[in-house]
Parts: C-alpha cells; sequence; structure tokens
C-alpha cells in the first residue's frame, strides 16, 4: 500500500511512450521554428563551424574553458590533427565574480590567462586562443558572439549586448598580452569537434553535465547566416536544448516538484528543460520530491535545502543496483536530520530512479529527433559532462531509449573527453584554415 501511495505522488514524473514521442514532435517544430528565425524556446545557434577536422591540424594554442565544474586554463600542441601535448591549470572561481559584475570575472579570467602563461614561461609569446564559453550565444562569426543570458550558476551583470570574444580580447591586451581570440565556441561545439576527429561519423555533440546541451552537424542551407555564406554544405548548430518549453509549450510535463526546483534556481523560469536534466539541479530535484512525501507522511522528514546533490542520485541508484540500502539511509539521516530506515532508503532509491529515468528519456528524445532529421546511415553522439560520466544507468537507458524513439537509425554513444582542450583547439585550427582560404 505504502508502495501505491509513493507511485501515486511520483506519477508525473513517469512519461510513458506516448508522451515522449509527443515531446519529440514539439522539438522537432521548435527546431524548425528556431531555424527559420519564428518564435521559438530554441535558439537553433549558427556556431559558423562549417567543417570538421580533417587530420591537418597543426600549431600551439591556448584554451579556456568556463561554463562546467572546472574554470581552466590550458595549452595544447596539435600535429597531424592529434594531441601531442596538454598542459591544464584549474583556477577556482568565487561567487563573488560568479555573481558580480561581468568586467570583473573577464579581468579575473585574463589574470588567469597571465598567470598561467607566466608558469609556462610563456608570457612574451604570439598564441592563438580558443575560448569555450558553455553559455547561450548570438554569434557573428566563429569568433565573435553575445551572451544571450546566463544559466547554471552564473549571474555576473552588465553584460547583456556585450561581445564575449572582444571583451575577453580587451582584458588580454590590458595585460600586454599578445593573445589573440581565435575562436568562440560552445562545450557541445567542442565536444562534437573533438569527438569528429576520433571518428568521422561524429555529427552530434551532447553535453550531460552541470547543464544539459546538444549540437549538430545541419545543411547549411537551412540556416541563417550573416555575410557571405562561403559555399558550406554544413554547418554545426547550437540547439540550446536547456531552454525547450520556455515559450509554455512543455508545461504538461512539468510537475509541482519542477516548479519548487526553477523557484530556488539562481534563473527561474529560464532554461527550465535543463532542471530536468541537469547535474546541478537532480539533487535538488530528489529533495523536492522527498519532501513532498513527507508532507504526506510517506517519509520520515524533508532533506534540508541544498543537502541532496546529484552524486547521491548517482549514489543511491548505485547502491540499488547493488541490492543495498545502508549507505542511502546514512546520506539520507545527515540529509534530513532524522532517522532513516531501510523502507525509507528504499523509497529515496525509488525517487532517484524514476528522476533519473525521466532524465534520460528527455535527453534521448532531442538526440532521436536529431537522429531522425538527420537522416545519415550511421550516426556516432559524443557526450561529455559529469552526468554522463558518473550516473551509473545514464548511457544504458539512453541507448535504450534513442533506439525505442528512433528505432530506424543506427546510433552509437560515445563517451568524448576533453571537448574544451582538444576541440577548441582543433577548432582554432579550423578557423585559421578557413581565414587562409577565404579571399
Ligand atoms: C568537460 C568539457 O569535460 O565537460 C567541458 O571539457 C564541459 O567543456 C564539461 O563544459 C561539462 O560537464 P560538467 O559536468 O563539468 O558541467
Ligand atoms: C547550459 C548552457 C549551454 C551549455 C550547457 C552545458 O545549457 O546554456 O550553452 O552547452 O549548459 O554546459
Amino acid at each position: 500500500a505504502l508502495a501505491i501511495k509513493v507511485d501515486y505522488r511520483l506519477s508525473g514524473l513517469m512519461l510513458c511512450g506516448s508522451t515522449l514521442r509527443h515531446v519529440g514532435e514539439i522539438f522537432l517544430r521548435e527546431i524548425e521554428n528556431g531555424l527559420a528565425e519564428r518564435a521559438s524556446s530554441l535558439q537553433m545557434e549558427n556556431t559558423y563551424i562549417p567543417e570538421l577536422p580533417d587530420g591537418t591540424e597543426e600549431g600551439v594554442f591556448l584554451a579556456l574553458d568556463l561554463g562546467g565544474t572546472n574554470f581552466r586554463v590550458l595549452l595544447l600542441e596539435l600535429q597531424a590533427g592529434q594531441l601531442v601535448r596538454e598542459d591544464v591549470k584549474q583556477y577556482h572561481i568565487s561567487d563573488a565574480l560568479r555573481l558580480g559584475p561581468g568586467e570583473d570575472l573577464f579581468n579575473f579570467l585574463a589574470d588567469c590567462v597571465l598567470d598561467f602563461l607566466q608558469s609556462e614561461g610563456m608570457e612574451d609569446d604570439e598564441l592563438s586562443l580558443g575560448f569555450t564559453f558553455s553559455f547561450p550565444m548570438r554569434h557573428h562569426s566563429i569568433s565573435s558572439g553575445e551572451l544571450i543570458t546566463w544559466t547554471k550558476s552564473f549571474k555576473c551583470g552588465g553584460m547583456s549586448g556585450v561581445n564575449v570574444a572582444g571583451l575577453l580580447q580587451r582584458c588580454l591586451r590590458a595585460r600586454g598580452l599578445r593573445v589573440t581570440v581565435q575562436v568562440l565556441l560552445n562545450d557541445t561545439t567542442g565536444t562534437l569537434v573533438a569527438g569528429a576527429q576520433a571518428d568521422p561519423d561524429v555529427a552530434i555533440g551532447v553535453i550531460l553535465g552541470t547543464g544539459s546541451n546538444g549540437c549538430y552537424m545541419e545543411r547549411a542551407e537551412r540556416v541563417h547566416w550573416e555575410g557571405p555564406h562561403k559555399r558550406a554544405r554544413d554547418v554545426c548548430v547550437d540547439v540550446e536544448w536547456g531552454a525547450f518549453g520556455d515559450n509554455g509549450c512543455l508545461d504538461f510535463i512539468r510537475t509541482e516538484f519542477d516548479k519548487e526546483v526553477d523557484d530556488n534556481s539562481l534563473l527561474a523560469t529560464s532554461f527550465t528543460f535543463e532542471k530536468y536534466i541537469g547535474g546541478k539541479y537532480l539533487g535538488e530535484l530528489l529533495s523536492a520530491v522527498l519532501g513532498g512525501l513527507a508532507r504526506d507522511g510517506l517519509f520520515p522528514a524533508p532533506p534540508a535545502r541544498a543537502s541532496l546533490l546529484s552524486a547521491h542520485v548517482s549514489q543511491f541508484e548505485e547502491e540499488n543496483i547493488s541490492g543495498a540500502w545502508e549507505r542511502t539511509a546514512e546520506a539520507l539521516h545527515d540529509a534530513c536530520g532524522a532517522p532513516v530506515g531501510r523502507t525509507d532508503a528504499l523509497i529515496a532509491q525509488h525517487v532517484a530512479r524514476v528522476i533519473s529515468n525521466r532524465a534520460a528519456q528527455l535527453v534521448s528524445v532531442c538526440i532521436a529527433t536529431l537522429l531522425r532529421r538527420m537522416s545519415r546511415p550511421h550516426v556516432a553522439v559524443a557526450v561529455d559532462g559529469s552526468v554522463f560520466k558518473r550516473h551509473p544507468r545514464i548511457r544504458s537507458l539512453m541507448d535504450k531509449y534513442i533506439a525505442l524513439l528512433a528505432p530506424h537509425h543506427r546510433f552509437t554513444l560515445k563517451g568524448a573527453e576533453d571537448g574544451s582542450g582538444k576541440g577548441s583547439a582543433l577548432t582554432a585550427a579550423i578557423a585559421a584554415r578557413l581565414a587562409a582560404r577565404s579571399p
């Protein structure tokens, strides 16, 4: 009887096949509206990257990676498209910088580049830089674009309409650095490009990390271009699916728990789809659901705010797979401040399962829709991010749901690494190649 009551409370989080297919149809409609520049919750941003690595990429590049779990500065060397050297330094971004004036954040980024180059003894060198900026942008070219809105845990002021590559360039110049921002890219794009270097079938890049998003190779004639078209056949489009449904078209899947997670987030009502999937939100969703069960007397006590993380979702899932419950109970005791027994721990594992399953279903709807739209014989999907890497079941769930939703399309999910490092260096090399070719 308890299990029935719990499942009744969770039923809004359990999506059936026909609902998923319906979400896929809406996703396709939003894709088409976005590409045609009609009203859409999907931005469908032209990244101005019209080709993928061809094995000729050479040189030494700097890369910056901002927007995932870690902020990193990297120095990379490519020979014949292969990465032969990679030095990395990680820097901590304080809350004050993430939430303060944008100028301060970008000055800090330039300070980190200076510090990194000093530690490499390269502060006087002339270098090209690839800036992986994992936020939605309005691109004007491969090397310039404006921030549209902050997402995840960043909310700096004074950034609207500012060209982020230009701002970074100014801050670097002000430090006397001879570094040129050669490309501005999204982490999904870097993931696609890095993946395509290893496997030419890669034509979709996906991040399943703090946030979630994807990009894919679209036919260039379907995409809006500023300036000359350069006769490209395909171009990489950044979907920005985190914002899918922000216009209300997906309200029918939104539960009271999702509303609670959204209300408590840094940027409420924005990037609501990402809040069903991203690692920044899965722990909060787990908390919101357990809190709801506690209110109904189906769970001992509500977890304290921010006490459960997406790492707990993964941990509960892992323990569930191995048939144990003790560590789950211990973590819940800490989070709820009340004793938690075996039945309660199993309920929490069940909730973790339900929300992980929905996250996998929704990201699979997006990937399956892209596969169907692209209709290539086989597409490899490069996937990176902490949720994909650490969640014990997400990958097999995605394999299952994508196959169900795109039964006539062959695909392979490939764990990709280092989109923002290797991917950004490769993209910088591609940009140099394009520039050398243009009249
Ligand atoms: C990294 C990529 O591995 O994954 C980054 O190199 C990307 O570019 C990141 O932003 C996303 O994952 P997370 O979990 O750090 O948000
Ligand atoms: C957010 C950003 C998007 C990024 C994703 C994954 O959705 O808006 O640009 O790709 O997070 O990091």
